[in-house]
């Protein structure tokens, strides 16, 4: 029987990355980021993640053919990231795949980025989800509850109206003068015993819909009027109260859910926010079936893309 040789293709945002399923298993990933030259900015400037992937991907395609004694030929699928994304990221991805699939007459899938992170925790599972699991995506740009009864049957339960988790944590940061990415900065200067300031809770009730603007908006007030009155600001009191606050929301309204759907079987988390520390330890203590991504998978990359779009073809 013929190699079934699938590469997949991640450039929805600064991550630049490939990987290759044979035969059903992972087998490689290359990726490369701009992220280090977007710290200077204080978040994602498009024009130069969309440059970077255009300068990048090929590179990327020769190598891991290299390294795994393949070449373009022998390339059975591609898949790639179609949405959602930065629109000129997205694109110069798109036109790759798209390109190569054509040329080489073979199978292209065009999957959901936020598939790729729902699915994330079972990249090195022996084990297929058991459906119906709840999903929860959060990331720099999406919080979202997911409940999938199959790889294809997807529904959202609850999805941000405004700010993104990861966001608000980048933007927290930066205003703290922590720099970019902003989330395991301020995760690693958690501290419970210093959870002193009573930012704004959400009080909205469980079943409402995720919004954390408030939240960003009453820290950076904070942190304003502190300045402006010359009082000094505890960096660490700050990070750790603005972080129990969102993620005791997040898990509040995940509670919820699963009040809603005692029938699931698992909890799968992915995305890049899925690498803090206090979200971790207190998912662990809402249901006994928590799948969490391996922090090599909580990031962008395109093993989750590849390993998605392997369960869409026959
Ligand atoms: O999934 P991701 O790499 O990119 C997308 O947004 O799709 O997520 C990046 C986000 C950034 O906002 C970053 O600050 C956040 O994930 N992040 C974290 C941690 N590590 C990364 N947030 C909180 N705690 C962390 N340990
Ligand atoms: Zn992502």
């Amino acid at each position: 029987m013929k190699n079934k040789i699938i590469l997949g293709i991640e450039t929805s945002c600064d991550e630049t990355s490939l990987a290759l399923i044979i035969n059903d298993k992972l087998i490689d990933e290359l990726t490369t980021s701009s992220a280090n030259v977007q710290t200077n900015f204080g978040g994602v400037v498009p024009e130069i993640a969309t440059r970077y992937h255009q300068n990048n991907i090929h590179l990327l395609l020769q190598s891991i053919l290299v390294n795994n004694n393949l070449t373009i030929n022998d390339l059975t699928h591609i898949v790639y990231t179609q949405l959602p994304g930065l629109p000129g990221c997205l694109h110069v991805g798109a036109c790759f795949a798209k390109t190569l699939a054509n040329l080489l007459n073979i199978e292209l899938i065009g999957v959901n980025h936020l598939y790729g992170h729902l699915f994330s925790p079972y990249i090195d599972s022996i084990d297929e989800p058991k459906f119906p699991i709840l999903g929860l995506i959060i990331s720099g740009g999406h919080t979202t509850i997911y409940l999938a009864n199959s790889y294809t049957n997807i529904h959202i339960l609850n999805e941000t109206r405004d700010d993104a988790v990861g966001e608000v944590y980048d933007k927290v940061a930066r205003k703290l003068g922590l720099g970019y990415p902003g989330g395991p900065k301020i995760d690693k200067l958690f501290d419970l015993s210093k959870n002193n300031i009573n930012f704004l809770k959400n009080n909205l009730p469980e079943n409402e819909q995720f919004s954390f603007s408030g939240i960003k908006t009453s820290v950076l007030n904070y942190i304003n009027t502190n300045k402006q009155n010359n009082i000094g600001i505890d960096i660490v009191e700050v990070a750790t109260s603005f972080q129990k606050t969102i993620i005791d929301d997040v898990i509040k309204k995940l509670k919820y859910q699963l009040k809603q759907y005692p029938n699931i079987n698992e909890i799968a988390v992915g995305g890049g926010v899925a690498a803090n520390n206090y979200l971790r330890n207190e998912l662990i203590k809402i249901h006994p079936n928590v799948l969490i991504s391996p922090l090599k998978y909580t990031g962008d990359q395109a093993s989750m893309i590849v390993h998605y779009g392997s369960k869409l073809i026959e």
